[in-house]
């Protein structure tokens, strides 16, 4: 993998529950690589594409789908995260899919382990509901070891539960591997970064609320520097795997909110994908056909030459 990874999420493609998604294309992942960043993260819906019953078996169609966004990856010169995403049941009733569960990593880890470009494998995104932090802990273990006995030395990135928030983390516990990175996902303060979003269940927060005092500009820091301080007790490095805001959002706050969170990033050199490239977060203007200059100035990437 890269030094320092500055990553972009590739969302509502592969884990799209609704129809297809975008398609990943080779244009697009150039132009990623353009502008300077060194990594995309994939999140793959791959329960949404597998057999509900015990062959568990995952769609060829979709492997090879996911496979052609790996190749365009490698072609463009990018790293890869790749991950479980969106295994809803799984959070809501752990017990029951379980087997399932470590029957896709199984079914995976030595195909993408075993893939000639820089790749990391995620175990899931953001666990919540019944799978608590307890849960997690307890389920992380038999799908590091179906990675690690796959391949030794492949990257393992896992999150922390309550959806990888970073107050989380405190709960989480990992297996001792040098090859293991923790990931969290920063959007503080939620009220601002999801204003007007419909998908977070039991909350809407209302439009309008802006972002940018000195107080939360410090608070934001606190946060982060807790992260750094996590990491450092632990010895384990970071991945920040998305952070970013709706677009409801007053555009100059989120400007601003970029910034600050980046360069906090980059000060504990915590490696980062932002969430996400065309979706309602994104950074690039799929309509316009060019890049948010602004958010990309926040990022510290330029992209002046499109
Ligand atoms: C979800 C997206 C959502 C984003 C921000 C991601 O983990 O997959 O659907 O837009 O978080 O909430």
């Amino acid at each position: 993998m890269p030094d320092r990874r500055r990553g972009v999420n590739l969302g509502n493609a592969l884990d799209s529950l609704d129809g297809p998604g975008r398609p990943i294309t080779a244009p697009q992942l150039e132009l990623i690589r353009s502008a300077g960043f060194d990594t995309v993260r994939l999140p793959v819906a791959w329960a949404a594409h597998a057999d509900p019953g015990p062959s568990y078996a995952i769609d060829p169609a979709f492997r090879r789908r996911v496979d052609d966004a790996l190749d365009l990856a490698a072609a463009a010169g990018l790293a890869v995260i790749i991950n479980v995403h969106h295994y809803r049941e799984l959070m809501l009733q752990p017990a029951r899919h379980e087997a399932r569960f470590l029957a896709l990593w199984r079914q995976l880890a030595g195909h993408l382990a075993g893939r000639s470009q820089p790749i990391a494998i995620e175990l899931l995104n953001e666990p919540t509901a019944a799978l608590d932090a307890e849960a997690w802990n307890r389920l992380l273990v038999p799908a590091w070891e179906i990675v690690r006995e796959a391949d030794r030395t492949v990257e393992v990135v896992i999150g922390s539960a309550s959806m990888n928030g970073f107050e989380a983390l405190a709960e989480l516990e990992l297996p001792r591997d040098p090859h293991v990175t923790a990931t969290i996902h920063y959007y503080e303060p939620m009220p601002f970064t999801h204003q007007g979003a419909d998908w977070i269940p039991g909350a809407t927060f209302p439009v309008g609320r802006r972002w940018g005092t000195p107080d939360e500009v410090e608070a934001v820091q606190a946060d982060l520097a807790a992260v750094r301080a996590w990491s450092d007790r632990h010895g384990i490095p970071v991945l920040v795997g998305e952070f970013g805001s709706h677009d409801r959002a007053v555009f100059g706050d989120r400007v601003h909110w970029t910034r600050v969170v980046r360069e906090e990033l980059d000060r504990h050199e915590f490696d980062w994908c932002y969430w996400d490239l065309t979706g309602d977060f994104g950074l690039y203007d799929l309509a316009a056909g060019r890049w948010r200059s602004e958010l990309m100035e926040a990022l510290g990437l330029d992209a002046s030459g499109d």
